[in-house]
């Protein structure tokens, strides 16, 4: 088990929603305006503040693009706050120009999603130093001292992560699988919690000789491409893997293509996590096992409701904390709650408003949404 993991100090930390902000209601709102969404310093907001926000990549997950940010989006243009938000494009330099110029044009709120923690810890000292309030959304920047921390409860996310694996493997009859394990960045302290929470549930299953432990590797920045080098390799040296526990749907779907060559996907469950358009489709097609959910909107709405709050010059409060195992600050957190998607449950994602029919039951995937019974 690696070192760095965040613990939570209770299980109460683990909440959804129900923030409440001192020295305001939060209640006034103000036409969103063109100029406020442009990120213009220049912007006539309603609220004095501005908010920046600094997205990871593209590529390690749609949801960056797709998801955090137009949420994100609505609930600044909603409360009538300027913002900025960027992407930096997994380029830990780049990271640490966009906060610099951020900073320059006059942010007052600074939220990031670190590339690593040690470049993140120097932008949230940057920003302390300057008076700029500061928020890890989703990753918890270690010994970084942010103000706050918004996410899921990670562990849990990687419990559910073990616990489908199982539910698939025994639905399948497995006996005595080999599992190979393709885990999420070792620069992601979300990936050290995922992986603490499905080792949780294989472990004891590897102990007591029902599964075995096959190979076990972390994919650098989350790289689908390089998940797809690295299964591969996992594969041949292995050829009886029986199941994989894949971090998240890209890294999944990597195995899958992999498996499909091999003439070996739906026999082999992979798992998955974000619920992306793509890793649903590999349920439908029964080539995935599971995802797991994560209501990125209610994740978005506590993370902007904190930021605004912020940049009306309030101190608002959050549910509980986390504790960050580097530097053993509690950091105050807003941790949700994830749910496990199986293929009778994709039709969740969709009534939740995440995904939509129209992009989902594309060609091929038509009839299998009329069995999963996605209206
Ligand atoms: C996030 C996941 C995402 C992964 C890759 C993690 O920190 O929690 O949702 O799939 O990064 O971007």
């Amino acid at each position: 088990m690696r070192k760095g993991i965040l613990s939570l100090t209770t299980a109460a930390a683990v909440m959804t929603l129900g923030l409440t902000a001192c020295g305001g209601d939060g209640a006034t709102t103000a036409a969103p305006s063109d100029a406020a969404s442009s990120g213009s310093a220049s912007a006539p907001a309603a609220v004095a503040g501005k908010v920046g926000v600094i997205l990871p990549d593209s590529k390690s997950s749609a949801r960056w693009e797709t998801a955090d940010r137009k949420y994100l989006e609505e609930a600044f243009k909603a409360a009538g706050v300027a913002y900025d938000i960027q992407n930096a494009q997994g380029d830990k330099t780049q990271f640490q120009t966009i906060a610099d110029q951020m900073i320059t044009n006059g942010a007052t709120v600074l939220m990031i999603v670190n590339l690593d923690s040690g470049t993140g810890k120097a932008v949230l000292d940057k920003a302390k130093a300057q008076g700029v309030a500061t928020i890890d959304y989703d990753r918890l920047t270690l010994n970084g001292g942010a103000s706050y921390y918004v996410s899921f409860d990670n562990t849990k996310v990687g419990t559910l992560q073990g616990e489908g694996l199982v539910k698939c493997l025994t639905d399948k009859k497995a006996d005595k699988p080999i599992i190979a394990e393709l885990n999420g960045s070792p620069t992601d302290n979300n990936a050290t919690l995922f992986k603490n929470g499905y080792d949780g549930v294989l472990k004891p299953k590897y102990d007591a000789k029902e599964y075995v432990a096959g190979p076990d590797q972390s994919v650098p920045d989350w790289d689908n491409a390089q998940a797809g080098t690295i299964f591969e390799q996992m594969l041949t040296e292995q050829p009886k893997i029986a199941g994989v526990l894949a971090a998240n749907d890209g890294l999944g779907n990597a195995a899958i293509a992999v498996l499909k060559k091999n003439s070996l996907n739906g026999k082999v469950p992979v798992t998955g996590q974000d619920a992306t358009v793509q890793g649903l489709q590999n349920i439908l097609a029964g080539d995935q096992c599971m995802t797991v959910y994560k209501a990125i909107k209610k994740e978005a709405d506590a993370a902007s409701e904190l930021a605004i709050g912020l940049a009306k010059g309030e101190k608002p409060t959050a549910p509980g904390t986390v504790k960050d195992t580097e530097s053993g600050a509690d950091v105050p957190a807003v941790l949700l709650d994830p749910q496990p998607i199986f293929f009778d449950s994709v039709k969740d994602v969709v009534a939740d408003g995440f995904v939509t029919k129209d992009e989902l039951c594309t060609g091929e995937f038509a009839a299998k949404c009329t069995e999963a019974g996605i209206q």
